[in-house]
């Protein structure tokens, strides 16, 4: 039998149930892979608290660094989560010549290129299946499956707790705040939920997509985000009107000035195949000239999914050490430009609240001229002396579009900028 060591530096929600499938299905296993994967270590902060898995007593334990350094481990799983410790205890394991396996997102978002050198240099695999879209296969497909075709934009539901609040807010008209609170009682949202609805969570994983997808090195400082905490009921609903949903998303993109990663809530046109990736659940949408479309959809988080994901970079890991050669294929990044968001071209939904009046329309239309951005449609709403105007304007660079806003801000005429969102959708 092909007996592999595991240890594992973690065993909360994804590490425990890692742990217990490899325990109980431990036959199911071997029968299908050929493998005996044995947990022969496990970290963890609290060795009091209650698993929901049995262990052999002395496998738990606090020393995370006992655990790589430990002769019968062969490989190790990295779901403690954050940049530190996990991130030194990956580096120690990949240089003493262990693969490692990690679904920390943030950790590969920030330290990725330096950990993915380490493992190449020491022979061994680092994977992260894991990291981003949970229980969804992406980041093998982006790497291997890929590899050969020249993706020109990648866009993602990568968080479930925003893509849950803002399905609440478009399908039952529910506010902001109720939503993130039925998102918390479902226990989709953490009880701090601030990475999720700020966008940094989905940024990391943005960081991810576009380093993979354009085979260059983009930094989480390369991914301007912004999240949902602004996006209100009414927008949902003008923008329903307009024949749009409003997604947060990951949008990577190999533009004329360089590769861009960015995350914030957008229009998408509501018969886009993102447009129908409901409550929790995530989804990545690739385009390319000789692939045209893919969709992949599906759990983006929970123990069991991810634990699956993980599951899988554990046989692919043990089989790399079994075979005594490179099964997972390395990655590699070559220096490129990262564009500058000012330069990529960008649509947005205004939404003004104008002094209605003669001559408005033609204030505001300037404003746009005057910063080179054309407008694509109007449409006004009137109340007495106040009125609302919703604006589209065609694609311009991201800097001239925000020149526009802030002119049209300074006109007398113009109350408020009540909402400013960007537009995807393949029209100019
Ligand atoms: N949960 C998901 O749905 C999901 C989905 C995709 C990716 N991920 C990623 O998977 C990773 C793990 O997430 P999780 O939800 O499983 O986290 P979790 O439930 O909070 O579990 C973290 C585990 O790490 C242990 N730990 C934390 N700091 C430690 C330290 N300094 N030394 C030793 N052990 C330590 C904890 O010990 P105690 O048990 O003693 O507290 C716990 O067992 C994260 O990177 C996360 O981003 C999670």
């Amino acid at each position: 039998m092909n007996t592999i060591g595991i240890g594992l530096l973690g065993a909360g929600t994804v590490g425990g149930t890692l742990i217990h499938r490899l325990v109980e299905e431990h036959a199911a296993i071997a029968a299908k892979t050929g493998l005996d994967l044995q947990v022969r270590r496990v970290a963890v902060r609290d060795p009091g608290k209650q698993r929901a898995f049995s262990i052999h007593n002395g496998v738990i334990t606090t020393d995370a660094l006992g655990v790589i350094d430990s002769p019968d481990v062969d490989l190790v799983v990295e779901v403690m989560g954050g940049r530190d410790p996990a991130g030194d205890l990956v580096l120690r394991a990949l240089q003493a010549g262990k693969p490692v396996v990690t679904a920390n997102k943030e950790l590969i978002a920030a330290r990725g290129s330096e950990l993915i050198a380490a493992a190449e240099q020491s022979g061994v695999a680092l994977l992260f299946e894991a990291a981003v879209g949970g229980g969804i296969p992406i980041i093998r497909p982006l790497s291997e499956t890929l590899a050969g075709e020249r993706i020109t934009r990648v866009m993602g539901i990568v968080n479930g707790t925003t893509n849950f609040i803002l399905t609440r807010m478009s399908e039952e008209g529910t506010a902001y705040a109720e939503a993130l609170q039925q998102a918390q009682d479902l226990g989709f949202a953490e009880p701090d939920p601030t990475a999720d609805v700020t966008g940094a969570d989905a940024a990391a994983k943005a960081a991810i997509l576009a380093s993979l997808a354009f085979g260059t090195w983009v930094g989480l400082d390369h991914v301007p985000h912004a999240g949902i905490t602004e996006v209100t009921a009414a927008d949902i609903r003008y923008a329903a009107d307009l024949g749009y949903i409003i997604k947060l998303l990951a949008i990577a993109e190999d533009t004329e000035a360089g590769v861009s990663a960015r995350v914030h809530p957008v229009l998408l046109p509501s018969d886009h195949p993102l447009a129908a990736i409901r409550g929790a659940t995530n989804a990545i949408f690739i385009e390319g000239p000789a692939i045209d479309e893919l969709l992949f959809a599906g759990p983006g988080a929970g123990g069991d999914p991810t634990a699956t994901a993980v599951l899988g970079d554990v046989i692919d890991a043990a089989r790399e050490i079994l075979a005594g050669a490179q099964v997972a294929p390395r990655i590699r990044f070559a220096p490129s430009e990262l564009a500058d968001f000012g330069t990529v071209p960008t649509k947005w939904y205004v939404r003004l609240e104008v002094a209605d009046r003669p001559g408005v329309l033609a204030q505001i239309a300037a404003a746009f001229g005057e910063a080179d951005v054309s407008i694509k449609s109007v449409w006004q709403e009137g109340s007495d002396d106040e009125a609302t105007l919703l604006i589209v304007t065609h694609r311009a660079p991201e800097s001239r579009q925000r020149d526009a806003l802030g002119r049209v801000r300074d006109l007398d005429c113009v109350n408020a900028v009540a909402a400013a969102i960007r537009v995807e959708s393949d029209e100019a």
